[in-house]
């Protein structure tokens, strides 16, 4: 069977002792294709940032908060696997400063000075041997365009956009694959049946 890693779920990045910012990802989709590639036999690595979901069957699991963790766990397990597929919310910003106490109110504009964060999959997709990577898309609008621009430019074999507002946090989506032969539609379902599709097809393509 073939390895696989895969990310899942929102990042945290902390403000203070006490706040942070996450974004709407569940982690839904990310433990579906867990447990489907577990199923169809392959072994397992999930990667998971904070989320309220039941740990799936996989051979390992681990657990971290913020963007910056979620790398430094990619780069531990990336070596010895085949495929990655990168299903994460990663946030794009973190606050440039961490206050390790709470954050006193005062009756002034607060500002909230935020850096950009590691760009997971294209580190992973620019290694010198990557594994076949799989990148997802979530887009508010022009759906195709921006998912083919990321495709290129994090240079993906296969990428999988869905629409933001339809897929976070939901139990079922649809799903538009891009790879090298075109556009594939995979229409509304739960994201457990998503998830067994998604696996079938990179099968598919690892067999060309
Ligand atoms: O968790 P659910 O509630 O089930 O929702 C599923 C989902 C909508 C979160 C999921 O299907 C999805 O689309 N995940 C990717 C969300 C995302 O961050 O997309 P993006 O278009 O911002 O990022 C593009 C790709 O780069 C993604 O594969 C992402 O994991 C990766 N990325 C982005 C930023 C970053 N710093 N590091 C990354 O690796």
């Amino acid at each position: 069977g073939k390895r696989v890693l895969i990310t899942a779920g929102p990042t945290f990045e902390a403000i203070d002792a006490v706040r942070g910012i996450i974004n709407l990802s569940s982690g839904k989709m990310g433990y579906a294709i867990a447990s489907a590639a577990s199923n169809a036999g392959a072994t397992v690595t999930l990667i998971a940032g904070p989320v309220h979901l039941p740990k799936p069957a996989v051979q390992k699991f681990v657990s971290v908060t913020s963007a910056e963790q979620m790398l430094e766990a990619v780069k531990k397990e990336v070596d010895d696997c085949d495929i990655f597929i990168s299903v994460a919310a990663v946030a794009d910003y973190r606050p440039q400063t961490y206050e390790p106490q709470k954050i006193k109110k005062v009756n002034q504009p607060l500002t909230l000075e935020l850096v950009p964060n590691p760009d997971i999959l294209h580190y992973v997709a620019h290694l010198e041997k990557p594994p076949f990577c799989v990148g997802f898309a979530a887009e508010t609008e022009k759906l195709d365009q921006y998912a083919q621009k990321k495709r290129q430019q994090k240079r993906l074999p296969l990428i999988v956009a869905n629409l933001a507002q339809e897929a976070m946090g939901a139990n079922e989506s649809t799903l538009i694959l891009f790879d090298d032969q075109g556009k594939h539609i995979l229409p509304q379902a739960p994201k457990t049946e998503l998830a067994r599709q998604l696996i079938k097809h990179i099968g598919l393509l690892l067999e060309k």
